[in-house]
């Protein structure tokens, strides 16, 4: 069935292999974050194989749900990448062991549910360091301390640490001066109530960069990979990774039509499907191929043709459109792309989009 993703086990297998060896050089625990993926049971078995995997992060509670008994036989934690909902603490407290929080209302509410379910919930207190999206603001020291004490103080919630989260809404790039803000945090927060935080998780794909320059701050003990890891991308400054792949996961699409056509469109130009007025080289008569694969499955732009003699056109719901400068394809043909993070996002996320493995 088409389209369909194609998915190498063993190419985003020796993307663990290079990211647990690059945790190891930087002195930190590993998080495989699996929401890309919608936590595909098969992907998420080759993670739990993995003896250097800590934990495994979702910010769907519904993604943990499906793995939590899986990988805690296997002996790795389960944390909520996402602040909790209100409405979902029950589920918080019952499928992850770990939550990434911002609120005392909700950590609160954490420790009156995990009370009823008798059991420890584990907070990591997020910092806002500047990207401006979830945490606790780095310079509010005082408010900080406060939440920490209460914390404390709280039966079944323990403080496992604290964690950034950069590059994501501020696009702001991770540096030993900001990240050296949390180290400085977590001892001022042990110091001051003579306790030990576990957990000081410096950020996600885009924080991978700085081991290799040994600027990853000493303190900085935890990293949470998602996009690094199936796509091999430090995201700081989009470079790729050396030892990893960027085509463990490729898109196959099959041609529904192929035909000669002029390359402008004929008439009045208004708006297209989703109401952008397009633009549109000349480029004479050119063969146009039609794959059965569209915007409700992904985000043609961030596809790319194994074929170079082949380059997008564009896209609507339901259709892409290829440019198909030599070689012969026909209809019942396909054509493969490798996929960008948001592509492969909603590719996994649609439906229509079947999955094979090798
Ligand atoms: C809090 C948090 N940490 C880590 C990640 C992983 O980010 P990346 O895919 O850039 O490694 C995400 C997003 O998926 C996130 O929201």
């Amino acid at each position: 069935m088409y389209p369909q993703l194609l998915i190498d086990l063993e190419k985003l297998n020796q993307n663990l292999e290079t990211l647990s060896r690059l945790a190891k050089e930087g002195d930190c625990s590993l998080m495989i974050v699996t929401k890309s993926f919608c936590a595909d049971t098969r992907i998420v078995d080759e993670i739990l194989e993995h003896d250097a995997v800590e934990y495994l992060a979702d910010s769907r509670i519904r993604n943990i749900a499906s793995y939590a008994d899986r990988a805690h036989i296997a002996g790795k934690e389960t944390v909520l990448l996402r602040l909790p909902m209100v409405s979902e603490v029950e589920e918080v407290v019952r499928f992850a062991d770990l939550s990434l929080n911002s609120e005392i209302e909700t950590i609160r509410l954490l420790d009156r549910e995990a009370t009823r379910q008798n059991k420890t919930h584990k907070v990591l207190l997020m910092i806002d360091l500047g990207d401006l999206r979830e945490g606790l603001f780095f310079r509010d020291e005082e408010a900080i301390m406060a939440v920490c004490d209460e914390i404390l103080k709280m039966r079944h919630i323990r403080l496992f640490g604290i964690g950034t989260n950069l590059t994501c809404y501020g696009a702001i790039i991770p540096k030993s001066d900001n990240l050296e803000q949390l180290v400085r945090l977590t001892k001022r927060i042990q110091s001051r109530f003579s306790t030990t935080m576990t957990m000081v998780s410096g950020g996600n794909s885009s924080s991978v960069y700085l081991i290799p320059k040994k600027q990853l701050p000493r303190g900085i003990n935890n990293l949470r990979l998602g996009e690094a890891f199936i796509l091999g991308n430090e995201t700081a400054y989009t470079s790729r990774i050396p030892g990893t792949h960027n085509d463990a996961v490729l898109l196959r699409a099959q041609i529904i039509e192929c035909k000669e056509k002029p390359s402008l469109p004929i008439g009045e130009v208004g708006v297209d499907a989703f109401g952008e007025v397009p633009h549109y080289e000349d480029k004479g008569v050119i063969t146009r191929a039609i794959l059965a694969v569209g915007k409700q499955d992904t985000d043609p732009g961030g596809l790319t043709p194994l074929d170079a003699e082949t380059e997008i056109l564009g896209g609507s719901s339901d259709h892409l459109l290829v440019h198909v400068k030599s070689g012969t394809y026909r209809i019942g043909d396909t054509m493969d792309f490798r996929v960008d993070y948001g592509a492969f996002l909603k590719l996994f996320t649609s439906p229509y989009v079947a999955r094979t493995y090798r």
